[in-house]
């Protein structure tokens, strides 16, 4: 663990912000995700100096990644807008007090009733991905007197070198309009009634750990806007998405302030408002997901470490083949070669496999590292098991921002036919 880390330990025992999660676990139980809200303000101040020669820059934050309301809510306070992708997201982004002008609406699918709040709430710029999407929002955006802002989604066919299931910017991935037909669209779009084209968007892929697949899908990026430009169009605004990698065991990704120049060589010199969607890279390395020993048991010479978290908890090990980090809560005993699994009935359902482990006891605590985006975002009810509780560090005292999931939380809103309980 470096200074930059969200959890240190203080006297063997891991905390955050200055509080042990120990105590945590405690008050509130296990599993817990734990999110160190100073460290994410950190990274949102570190982002924004990095891109300091662009003083118009948007971070909307793609809620994806964690949307807790207070997530949300911290970073808006600190001047970030929105990246959302559905209704709900849209929702959480007004309800957390980001203001509309900060929202960007990305997605495959956005259905009529989400395009239409997303237009009554005033958004900034819809990212648009395809031409029928541009019809439907054109003629929703008529019918109520205003025009949409409106960004194209251009698909550069870039190879983002991460993981096949979150690579988006290939040819054959389902995003985007393919760059050679963005011309034409954005001719079309200007055209529609309802439609203010204002630039291009574009995301290749999440967890990315080089610099060159950004290179080059922002040089096709560069090159558009520049023919769009020379076609007499409007462009004043250029969405370069999200996707810089974290550590989350081994992995170099590169610095945020390597990623910002690689972004302002490419685009900085074209004058337009530059709109970034971090998601990962602001929030993973704030939070853990905190864990209690159950069993350890050894089979046939293998050791398994059952815990009370589960795929259901965190699904990107089974999902990804994901690796993240994990520590004991209390520092200095041994380690071992393990599994970490969960108490869901699935071979998949394991947090670590087969990697040198606290070599824990039952009843002891350990916390799954890089637990602060898209672990609690994609939990499931799976085998009937409610969502784990969420609390925020701040300033030295903690907050639960989200309770414990009960079985009746699950089970309120299904109803047995009569004609079965006859
Ligand atoms: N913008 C768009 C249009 C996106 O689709 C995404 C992520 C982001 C921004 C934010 O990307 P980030 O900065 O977080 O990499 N569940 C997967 C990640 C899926 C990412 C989907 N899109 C995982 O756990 O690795």
């Amino acid at each position: 663990m470096t200074s930059d880390d969200a959890f240190e330990y203080a006297n063997d025992d891991l905390a955050a912000g200055g509080l042990r999660l120990d105590a945590l676990a405690r008050a509130h139980g296990t599993p817990l995700y734990v999110y160190a809200g100073d460290h994410v303000r950190a990274r949102l101040g570190r982002l924004r100096r990095a891109f300091a020669a662009a003083p118009d820059l948007l971070v909307a934050y793609s809620v994806k990644a964690n949307p807790s309301l207070a997530v949300i809510r911290l970073l808006a306070r600190d001047g970030a807008g929105a990246d959302v992708v559905s209704g709900g997201e849209l929702t959480r982004a007004l309800r957390a007090g980001v203001p509309a002008e900060r929202v960007v609406f990305s997605g495959t699918g956005k259905r009529e009733d989400e395009l239409a709040a997303a237009l009554d709430a005033g958004i900034l710029c819809f990212n648009v991905e395809a031409e029928a999407e541009l019809e439907a929002l054109s003629r929703l955006a008529a019918a109520r007197g205003v025009r949409a802002g409106v960004a194209l989604r251009v698909n550069p066919d870039t190879d983002a070198r991460t993981h096949h299931y979150i690579a988006t910017g290939k040819r054959v991935n389902k995003f985007g309009v393919p760059w050679e037909q963005a011309p034409d669209l954005y001719r079309r779009a200007a055209s529609l009634p309802g439609l203010a084209p204002r630039g291009l968007d574009c995301h290749i892929g999440s967890q990315l750990t080089s610099l060159e697949p950004f290179a080059e899908a922002l040089g096709r990026v560069r090159d558009l806007a520049l023919a769009l430009r020379k076609d007499g169009l409007p462009l004043d605004l250029l969405d370069v998405g999200g996707g810089l990698g974290v550590r989350y065991t081994d992995e170099r990704p590169p610095a945020v302030e390597d990623y910002a120049r690689t972004v302002l060589e490419a685009l900085g010199d074209l004058g337009v408002r530059l709109v970034v969607e971090p998601g990962r890279w602001l929030v993973a390395e704030a939070g853990a997901l905190v864990t209690r020993v159950l069993y350890v048991k050894e089979n046939r010479g293998k050791r398994f470490l059952v815990v009370d978290a589960g795929m259901n908890d965190l699904m990107r090990p089974a999902l990804y083949g994901a690796q993240h980090g994990l520590v004991a809560l209390r520092r200095g005993g041994g380690s071992v070669v393990a599994d970490v699994v969960g108490p869901l009935c699935e071979t998949g359902d394991f947090l670590v496999a087969g990697r040198e482990v606290p070599d824990a006891r039952p009843g002891d605590l350990l916390a799954v590292l890089g637990a602060g985006a898209y672990a609690r975002s994609m939990a499931s009810n799976y085998n009937s098991r409610p969502r784990a509780a969420e609390v925020l560090v701040l300033d030295g005292a903690a907050h639960l921002v989200q309770a414990r999931e009960t079985i009746d939380d699950l089970l309120a809103r299904e109803r047995v036919p009569d004609c079965l309980t006859g």
